[in-house]
């Protein structure tokens, strides 16, 4: 299995409980190294362009207001199989069917404040990780 790299957000839901350095001692226990990280304020506009995908969603507003309401911290995530690993040490969109042990059973509040966003494939990594970091500032 390769080495890849896969883009992570940590919402406002966690970094307003404080949550940051619990997330990512989750990461870190499941052999994924932060190789970039960056703390920012997203304005709805950008929450929406990042979330462009979802546009048509019934929830999309909801998302894009919600993802705006409070610093969210932007990472890389790198190891072996990144975008799947990631997705594993996650768990369920929704809290309420996520595994015991993984980050949104523990801390998300609801399908919406769900404590962490990871890309759902390699390609779509590429693209998010390209959307906050410049190669410049990701440092394996
Ligand atoms: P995320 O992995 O960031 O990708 C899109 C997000 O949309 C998802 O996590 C959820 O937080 C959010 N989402 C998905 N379904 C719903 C829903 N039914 N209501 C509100 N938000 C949702």
């Amino acid at each position: 299995m390769a080495v890849t790299r896969t883009l992570s957000i940590i919402k406002p839901d966690a970094t307003k409980r404080n949550l940051t350095g619990a997330i990512n001692a989750k990461f870190e226990a499941a052999g994924l190294r932060i190789v970039a990280q960056k703390r920012l304020h997203l304005t709805k506009a950008q929450a929406g362009a990042f979330y462009a995908v979802h546009a048509e969603r019934p929830f999309y507003d909801e998302l894009c207001t919600f993802m705006a309401s409070g610093p969210v911290v932007a990472q890389v995530l790198e190891g072996e199989d990144a975008v799947a690993k990631n997705r594993e040490v996650m768990g369920a969109t929704n809290p309420a069917q996520a595994d015991e042990g993984t980050i949104r059973k523990e801390f998300a509040l609801s399908i919406g404040e769900n404590s962490v966003h990871g890309s759902d494939s390699e390609e779509n990594a590429a693209i998010e990780i390209a959307f906050f970091f410049s190669g410049l500032e990701i440092v394996g």
